[in-house]
Order: C-alpha cells, then sequence, then structure tokens
C-alpha cells in the first residue's frame, strides 16, 4: 500500500472510551462489575422508548425517514422552536463532525477549553485545523475572558462545553453575555449541553437563550444519557436556519436509524423516567459528596451526573486497582489531573459498591 495521508491525521489523538464491563470481566476472570464510567444513566433506557421499539423492528427492512420529521417536530414543540432550525445526528458526535467538516480548513483555528471533552480535538485536527487549547480556570471552569483572548482572524469557531466534561462545571448568565457581546460575529460558537438536564445550579444559561445572536450558536444535546439511549446513537443541534442548511448539505442522508429515531421521540414523552433519572443522580451526588468529605477527600461539586475525586494517590493506579475490584472509572491523567478519577454517579447500591472499593483500595 502508498496511501497518501495528510501528515495530520497521524497526529490525531485516538479517542479512548470507558472500559465495557464484558472486558474488563474477560481480562480479569471476574463476574458482576459496575461501569461508572461513561456518564451513562443507571436506570437503563426509558421504559416508553424500549415498549416503542418494538412496533418499529417489523419496519426494519425500509430505510428510516432521512429527514427525522417526527423527532424533529417533536422536538420543535419541546424546546419551542422552528422545525428548520434543528439537524439530527448519530449522536452529538455527528455534529461535531459536520461543524468542523462544514466550518474548517487546513491552518483554520477553533478554540478548546482543556481539558474538556476529548471530540472536540479530534474533529478539529480531522479537518486539518488547529485546536487552540485555553486551560480551565482556578475553580476548573471555562475561562471565557482567556477563550476571548485566543481568538484570532483564522478562528472559524469555539467550543463550550456546558457543563464541562470532565470537571462538570457550568457558565452563569453574564459571563456568558460578556463573552457573546465581544466575540467576532464570523466565529461560529458550539454550545455542548450533553449534560444540560442535570443542572442545578438556576444561574446556569443554555446556548438556546443566543439563538438569535449576530453570532451564529449551535446548542448540541444528546439522548444518550439523561435519557439513557447512549447504545442508540442519537443527538441533535439546534441553530439558525441558515447554519441547518450548511450542515444538511454534508449530513449522511440516514445518518439517525429508524430505531433511534423511534425511541428517542418516544423517551421525549417519558417525563416520569427523566424524573425519577434526575432524582437517582442528584441524590446519588448528595450521598457521594457526604461519604467522600467524612473520609477527608476532596471532590469537585458538579452540575451533571459525574464528578471529579482527588484521590492523592497516582490516578492510574487507583483506576487499576478499582478495576481488580470489579468498578470502573476513569482516570483523569490523560486529562492533566494525575491524582483525579471521575466517577459516574450510579445506583444507590453502585455508589456503595464504589465506597466499599475505594476503601479498600486506598
Ligand atoms: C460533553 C460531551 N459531549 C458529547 C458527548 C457525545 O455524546 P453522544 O453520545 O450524543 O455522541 C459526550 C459523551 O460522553 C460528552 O461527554
Amino acid at each position: 500500500m502508498k496511501l497518501e495521508v495528510p501528515d495530520y491525521i497521524y497526529t490525531i489523538p485516538p479517542y479512548v472510551p470507558g472500559k465495557p464491563v464484558e472486558e474488563l470481566e474477560r481480562e480479569f476472570g471476574i463476574a458482576d462489575s459496575i461501569k461508572l464510567a461513561s456518564n451513562e444513566n443507571p436506570l437503563g433506557p426509558s421504559p416508553k422508548a424500549l415498549a416503542a421499539l418494538g412496533a418499529a423492528a417489523a419496519k426494519l427492512h425500509r430505510y428510516p425517514d432521512g429527514a427525522g420529521f417526527a423527532l424533529t417536530q417533536r422536538l420543535a414543540r419541546h424546546l419551542k422552536v422552528k422545525p428548520g432550525q434543528i439537524v439530527l445526528g448519530n449522536g452529538s458526535d455527528d455534529l461535531l463532525g459536520m461543524l468542523a467538516r462544514v466550518l474548517l480548513q487546513p491552518g483554520d483555528e477553533a478554540i478548546v477549553p482543556d481539558p474538556s471533552f476529548l471530540m472536540y480535538t479530534i474533529v478539529v485536527q480531522s479537518a486539518g485545523a488547529v485546536p487552540v487549547k485555553v486551560p480551565l480556570d482556578q475553580r476548573l471552569a471555562m475561562d471565557l475572558p482567556a477563550m476571548l483572548s485566543k481568538v484570532g482572524p483564522r478562528t472559524r469557531m469555539v467550543f463550550i462545553c456546558n457543563p464541562n466534561n470532565p470537571t462538570g462545571t457550568a457558565i452563569g448568565r453574564q459571563a456568558f453575555d460578556a463573552f457573546m457581546a465581544a466575540l467576532p460575529e464570523r466565529v461560529l460558537v458550539v454550545v455542548d449541553e450533553a449534560y444540560y438536564e442535570f443542572v442545578r445550579d438556576s444561574g446556569c444559561v443554555s446556548g438556546l437563550a443566543y439563538l438569535e445572536s449576530p453570532c451564529a450558536v449551535v446548542t448540541l444535546r444528546t439522548f444518550s444519557k439523561a435519557y439513557g439511549l447512549a447504545g442508540l446513537r442519537v443527538g441533535y443541534g439546534v441553530m439558525n436556519a441558515s447554519v441547518a442548511d450548511l450542515l444538511n448539505r454534508v449530513r449522511m442522508p440516514f445518518n439517525v436509524n429508524s430505531l433511534a429515531q423511534v425511541a428517542a421521540t418516544a423517551a421525549l414523552d417519558d417525563s416520569l423516567f427523566l424524573e425519577k433519572t434526575l432524582a437517582t443522580v442528584h441524590q446519588g451526588l448528595d450521598f457521594l459528596y457526604a461519604e467522600l468529605s467524612k473520609r477527608g477527600l476532596r471532590y469537585f461539586p458538579t452540575q451533571a451526573n459525574f464528578f471529579l475525586i482527588d484521590v492523592v494517590r497516582p490516578a492510574d493506579e487507583v483506576f487499576q486497582a478499582l478495576l481488580r475490584q470489579g468498578v470502573i472509572v476513569r482516570s483523569m491523567r490523560a486529562y492533566g489531573y494525575s491524582t483525579y478519577i471521575r466517577l459516574s454517579v450510579g445506583l444507590p447500591e453502585e455508589n456503595l459498591r464504589f465506597l466499599r472499593a475505594l476503601d479498600a483500595v486506598l
């Protein structure tokens, strides 16, 4: 083979997902492991979504509705926006890729908070563009003034992760207003709200509030977290209709499969499941905070369904030792936090199991 691959492809850091339970059990020859590593919904999928799948399965010989009509209409009602302002994705990851394909050429720049969701860097580098990384501030929150100071003539987009993965910090209205007022109109803002449903801080603002701004603002949400449908891959972006038109030009024609469309539409009607999910996560967080305080361990309060814990030892070692106890978390060493782990909130019994494993390890 003599492939002519652009050099920048070789510089892309491969995405490392949370370890699947099956892989851990295969490697260690153990059973009954738990995964608290990928910020998934501990309750499972929405029951209404599951019920809707049965009837949809009988039509799997047909292509999906490429326009995702029913889901888009339902989302538009839910969010009080026009259907033409919504683009569906095969997970919100898919929309990140579309945005990069539309906006970035080799040599362009995109501003990326650091640490944050690793896919931003990957999609920017895939287009041959340069991720300009801006460290978080002392509170581990996005430093919007510092991000603004990095805007230059080649800046095409800015990524905002709200709440931020992996730190769980969220942005308030005043800081966002000041940022938007100073940003040049040619720069597109991606506001990734994968965890927005979990936010408890009433001061936190959504990108949807800036839909009519002079700058293009694309707000991304997903059914992978609060709605429990990570395995189906469905997310969406809300944006000005002219930006939606651009994304639809590069979107694969059947990017959201028919089961995902039907399940996501049903999940939006499952308000009981959403309520139960939020109660489980919020009660779990409060329990874990109290237990970690009792142990004298420092943690970082979150607006999401995961949070950082300083285990005061090399995070990779603690991660490995927890694996041997059948508990999968995330080491934050690769994110620049050598003694932090990230924990996704689980069911009450899973949270207890994590604490027992942590006690054994520490
Ligand atoms: C901040 C953030 N954005 C986007 C995603 C991707 O979500 P999806 O499953 O919709 O592709 C994740 C998944 O972990 C995430 O943490």
